[in-house]
Parts: structure tokens; sequence; C-alpha cells
């Protein structure tokens, strides 16, 4: 096949061409130029996760992060009020925060010492005044640290958007929200923390391929395969349950018919999450103690309803993923077209026992931070399916599975994680943004 030109050198976009009803061309992958339009027309329209509001708690805290690639700051200004801020200088554009996150009543550029509120608002220029000045006028906006085009927050966690057009943040989430409201719900106080740091892995593959594993129930039994075995054969040496970092790495343990039973929900945009394959809840004492503090607050009805919900992951696409059960928040940043860096921030839920959150920081040791049993058999995968790409053996990559099977619902399809539904509605966006943009 020729293929397509996403630059127009074939007369027309090109985009379309590059995916199939059951298949994906794989310069979605590899080719910069296809890398350089997903930062303009998706990462640049669509809702981005920045982060989460207990990260600037108290007025003038501020987390600096990045949305398609340009430096951002979120920072909770003197009124309570959070902002999102392009970490730009409006006098000749240095990056004004370097530090990762802090407190301040002001930032300050280093270059010239021009200062900014906490809203942006440019405050104080050295030696501006007399005639040198000329007509710089200082009130104008032009010269502020500018707000990203819109911001909002569902529940604690903090989205914006580079356009200034498109759907509000609910519309866009649709019935993904629920799995920020399964995280929030299970807090005795209704409200979760960012703690515990931040895991980052840097993949030597494309961020597509990071989202498109998430709900990937095929891959566990032959990926994880050594990680099981190894907890297989140790849990074989205990004469009582297993321990929690034994138990959730042996829980990857799933036959492909489990994983089948395992449905996965996919909606408008990308979104999408799968049911959990491990029991969320325990027997033991320290459960025992969170469920009375959940059931204290919240009554024993609505407590059993919370703690119902076993979902193992969901996306909020194109930058974010979570797993409520673990607490833990994943943020994409595509660096590159063959480069992704992962960060992985984790969150206490307030009101509950501080062991269970020691939980959510040891499944993140033992199964996703760079050094565990589960992740670099993953990144390895990434890796290898980057390599691959790169060989002229074949242009097309096979999204075929249960094609034409979805359970079609009101608020989207149904499917299950061994189909390769969740795929298909990434790509299904992924052609929305890239060829007619959100007003389409
Ligand atoms: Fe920031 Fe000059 S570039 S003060």
């Amino acid at each position: 096949m020729q293929a397509p030109s996403p630059n127009g050198a074939n007369g027309h976009d090109g985009i379309a061409e590059l995916i199939r009803p059951a298949a994906v061309h794989r310069r979605v992958y590899t080719d910069p130029e296809i890398f350089a339009l997903e930062r303009e027309r998706l990462f640049g329209q669509a809702w981005l996760y920045v982060g989460h509001e207990s990260q600037v708690a108290n007025k003038g805290d501020f987390f600096t992060t990045e949305m398609a690639g340009q430096p951002v700051v979120m920072v909770r200004h003197s009124d309570g009020a959070v902002h999102v801020l392009f970490n730009r200088c409006g006098h000749r554009g240095a990056k004004v925060v370097g530090e990762r996150s802090g407190r301040t009543q002001a930032f300050v550029c280093s270059y010239h010492a021009w200062s900014f509120d906490t809203d942006g608002t440019l405050r104080h220029v050295p030696a501006h005044d007399g005639p040198r000045a000329g007509d710089f006028d200082m009130r104008d906006p032009c010269f502020s640290m500018r707000k990203l085009p819109r911001c909002e927050s569902y529940r604690g966690f903090v989205f914006a958007s580079l356009a200034a057009e498109g759907p509000d943040l609910r519309s866009y989430l649709g019935g993904v929200l629920a799995r920020i409201d399964d995280m929030v719900d299970r807090a005795p106080d209704d409200e979760l923390e960012v703690a515990g740091g931040c895991h980052k892995i840097v993949q030597n593959s494309n961020w597509k391929i990071f989202l498109e594993n998430t709900h990937d129930g095929l891959h566990p039994m032959s990926t994880h395969k050594s990680s099981i075995d190894a907890s297989r054969r140790q849990g074989r040496t205990l004469t009582g349950p297993p321990p929690f970092a034994l138990d959730v790495i042996m829980a990857n343990n799933q036959t492909l018919e489990n994983m089948d039973k395992l449905s996965v929900h996919a909606f408008d945009w990308g979104h999408s999450y799968m049911a959990g394959f491990r029991n969320p809840r325990g027997e033991d004492d320290l459960f025992k103690e969170y469920v009375a503090a959940l059931e204290a607050k919240k009554g024993a009805k609505r407590a059993e309803e919370i703690l119902s919900i076993n979902c193992h992951n969901a996306v909020f696409y194109p930058n974010a993923s979570v797993q409520p059960s673990f607490l833990q928040m994943r943020v994409i940043f595509p660096i590159a077209v063959d480069r992704t860096r992962v960060e992985m921030w984790f969150f206490r839920l307030k009101g509950a026992p501080e062991a269970l959150f020691e939980r959510t920081i040891t499944y993140a040791n033992v199964v996703h931070s760079p050094s565990s049993l589960i992740r670099p058999d993953d990144v390895t995968s990434y890796d290898r399916i980057q390599a691959g790409l790169g060989a002229d053996g074949g242009d097309w990559v096979s999204q075929h599975r249960d094609l034409d099977r979805d359970e079609v619902l009101n608020d989207g399809r149904r499917s299950s994680a061994v189909s390769d539904l969740s795929m298909r509605n990434q790509y299904r966006a992924w052609l929305r943004f890239m060829s007619e943009g959100q007003a389409a």
C-alpha cells in the first residue's frame, strides 16, 4: 500500500487512511509528523489531567507539569481558586517556575525579575518607570503569565485544555467520571490527598502503546508468566494466606476464561474502564477497621454500595489512567514519537486508617514501580512493540478481536477484557480529534 501522507502531500489530509475498522497503520506509532500533529490536534484540544487539588492545598502552593510538551503551573491563588497558568514569562518568554512544587506569594522570573501574582497577573517590573518605558502598560494581559483557555475540577481532580472551545469537562469524560466517584467515595471523609511521592518511568515507545495495554486481558498470562510463577512458588511455601505484597502479584495468574468474564466499558472520546480481577476487599483486621470508619461516616448500606464496586482500571483519554481500588493515577507525557514518560501518583483516603495507605504504596512498589516485579515485564513489551513496528515486515497492527460483537449501550459499548474494544474505541477518538476536532 502507498503510505498516506499526513501533511497533505497526497492532495488530502491522509489521516483517515491510517485507521481501519480492525487495524491501524504502524505510522501512528513511528512517524514524527504524526506525533507533531497529535500535539496540535489531540493534546492541543482534549481535556488533560493536570493534577489534584491536594497538591496545592494551601494558598500560594504550586505544582509544575507539562501539557502537550508545554510547561504549565497549577497554583492556588490568594482567594483560594486553583489556576493553571502557562509557565512562561510575559516579558521575553522565559520559563518562570523552575521547581516541581513549593509555596510562594509571587512568581519571580529569574531573567529580569518581573514578578507575577499567583493568578498570573503582572505585579512588578523593576525600573520600568520613566521615559524609557514608552507606551508599555504593565496592566496589558499580554504581559501576564496567562491562564490556560479552560480549567475545571471534578471532586479535586484538575483538568485543563489548551483549546478555548469544546465540550465541558463533565460532558467530555461522560461515564468514566464514575471512576473518580469510585475513588473519592472510598474516603470516609469524602476527600483524597496525593501522598507518597511519585514513580517515573521513561519508556522507549509511543505513548499510545501504554494506553492500549491498559485493558489488554490477553497479555498477563504470557507477559507476566515469570513473575506469576515465582509468586506461586513462594505462595506454596506458606501455610496461611499470602501477605498482601504477594497476593497482588499472584492475582495476575488468570485464565483466558476468567479474563473473558471481565467487562470493559467504553465511552465517547476514548475513555473506558475494566472490571477488577482481584477482590479488593479484605477480611483482615485492617480492612475491618477501614470498613468501620467508612460505615461510621456513610452508613452501612452506602458503605456496602461503595465497596461492592470492583474496577481494575480506567482510561481518561488521552493522558491519564487510574486504578480506583489501589488509589493510583498514571499520567502520560509523550516526549517523542518513540519516547514516553509515565508518572505514577498515589492517593490517601482521608479518614481511613493510615495502614491502608501503606498498602497503596506496597502495591505501587511491588506491581508498578520501575523496579517492581510486574511493570518491567510491560515496559519490555512496549519497547519490543516499538522496535518491531520500525521493521518493514508489515504495515498494519491488528485490533480485530471481537470486532462487531460489542454490546451497544445508551452511554457507550461493552465487551470483555479479551476483546480489542478499548483499543478500537481509542482510535475512534484519535481519528475524531485528528481529522475533525472536538467541534464535530
Ligand atoms: Fe522574564 Fe525578562 S524574560 S523578566
